[in-house]
């Protein structure tokens, strides 16, 4: 059985769902695939924070940006202080930019740093799991963070952090324009609606204006969490249940 088959029948069966019973997958270990190649991005340096002086940081001049692709040059350009100063890369989306559904994570950790594309580390592809268990494929989502530089030392995101990234994600939104958001995290759905706590407020619609559109949101426990406390996956699937439905009626 193909392995991406077999995580997702784990899946369903770690929140409940009745599986049939079927034989251990084969596992087959990945050739290991050389680093990317560097591109003309200002290599990682060791600067200490306080060396680095916030009289660096414009704010980015986004308002005559019209695609995707523009504003993805425009944070390759763009000088964001600490966070490019540590991160390889600024990581901008990953999966297909029509889709329905906008995925806005926390921000890039170790291999989304090194790839340039968020989740696609561990937490990532139990979110693939996840999406795939309501019969989401990469094609029918498009997932951004709402901090878009590995953070140094993966520290929790800073005000600072986050009104860097600010104007990026809200183009980001405005560019695409999904129906349906989909907040990933306390983080995430506090940065996106002013919110604080993801354990009472996971699986509650919201409304998230940007540039004039509102958006329903919803909280989903960040899959990161998921993996240390996987007794509130039955949780995420109700709540992915529920976003299941909100898709359909669109
Ligand atoms: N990777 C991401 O890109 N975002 C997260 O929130 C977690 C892992």
């Amino acid at each position: 059985m193909d392995s991406a088959l077999r995580s997702l029948l784990d899946w369903y069966a770690s929140v409940g769902v009745d599986v049939p019973n079927v034989p251990p997958a084969r596992v087959s270990r990945p050739k290991k695939k050389p680093l990317p190649v560097q591109n003309n991005l200002s290599p990682a340096t060791s600067k200490p924070i306080a060396e680095v002086p916030s009289s660096r940081l414009v704010a980015p001049e986004l308002s005559k940006i019209r695609t995707l692709e523009a504003l993805k040059e425009a944070m390759n350009a763009y000088d964001a202080g600490v966070l490019s100063d540590t991160a390889r890369q600024p990581v901008f989306a990953r999966g297909n930019p029509q889709a329905k559904l906008m995925v806005i994570g926390e921000a890039p950790g170790r291999e989304e740093d090194l790839q340039g594309k968020p989740f696609i580390g561990p937490a990532g592809q139990l979110l693939d799991r996840m999406l795939g268990a309501i019969a989401l494929g990469e094609d029918d989502f498009y997932a951004t963070n709402v901090i878009n530089w590995r953070l140094p030392k993966n520290r929790n995101p800073t005000p600072d952090d986050l009104a860097t990234c600010r104007p990026f994600l809200e183009k980001h939104i405005e560019l695409a324009q999904p129906k349906v958001l989909l907040l990933i995290g306390g983080i995430s759905m506090t940065a996106m609606t002013g919110l604080t706590g993801i354990m009472k407020n996971h699986g509650e619609w919201q409304n998230v204006t940007i540039a004039g559109t509102t958006y329903p949101a919803l909280p989903l426990y960040h899959p990161a969490f998921l993996l240390r406390r996987p007794e509130l996956k039955k949780d995420a699937w109700r709540d992915l249940l529920s976003l299941r439905e909100k898709l359909l009626t669109l």
